[in-house]
């Protein structure tokens, strides 16, 4: 797919076909992934693939656990009607898990984020790479990243970026529009 298209062509998914993810794009999609830059070439992320419904359900759980969180702290209340269901039926989660420890030099100098700068690049190379392969995809972090690590037995020295659901969209979703890139010139300007 032409570059530009596929940038905008990428969209986040919530409802999906019941049609399995092959072995094959599996691997284009984290192939696309370990290509992504990382603080001295490191490579902090690693990849948990779900495809088995019990496991996805105990996914949904940590969700629905997540909205009860959100309501018991009176946040949005938008969040309460945040449909969980769509997670269990994605053909693929890919949670994507790395070591923050793995960040390059820039805990030397106030910058510790670098692990999970690579691996959002990484997750960004997933998704176009979803897309392009005429699939759809969902970065979702609606979870909290503790009860996640007890259901997939990650171990405690790493974090988690995301839970990438991936498929067979079952409509088009319309693409939130963006507002005009707001650059600076030469220096930060408030105006
Ligand atoms: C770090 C990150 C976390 C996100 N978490 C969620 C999520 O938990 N649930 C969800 O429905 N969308 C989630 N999104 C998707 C955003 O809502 C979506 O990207 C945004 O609304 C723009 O829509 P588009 O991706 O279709 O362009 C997340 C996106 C990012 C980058």
């Amino acid at each position: 797919m032409e570059f530009d298209e596929l940038i905008k062509k990428r969209r986040s998914c919530r409802a999906f076909k019941p049609v399995p993810v092959t072995e094959d794009q599996l691997q284009a999609i984290v192939t696309a992934g370990q290509w992504a830059p990382s603080p001295l070439n490191e490579q902090p992320f690693e990849f948990i693939s779900v495809t088995d419904p019990a496991v996805k359900a105990q996914i949904q759980k940590t969700g629905i656990e997540a909205k009860q969180i959100i309501e018991d702290n009176n946040g949005p209340a938008w969040a309460k009607k945040y449909p969980m269901n769509f997670i269990g039926e994605a053909p693929l989660i890919l949670v994507v898990v790395y070591n923050p420890n793995k960040g390059g030099l820039g805990n030397y100098f106030g910058q510790p984020h670098g692990a999970l700068q690579s691996t959002s690049a990484c997750i960004q190379n997933m998704l176009l790479k979803a897309t392009d392969i005429g699939l759809d995809s969902l970065w979702f972090t609606f979870f909290n990243p503790a009860s996640l690590k007890t259901v997939l037995d990650i171990p405690t020295e790493l974090d988690v970026a995301g839970a990438v659901l991936i498929g067979t969209p079952a409509m088009e979703a319309k693409a939130p529009p963006r507002r005009s890139p707001k650059i600076h010139r030469d220096r930060f300007s408030k105006e």
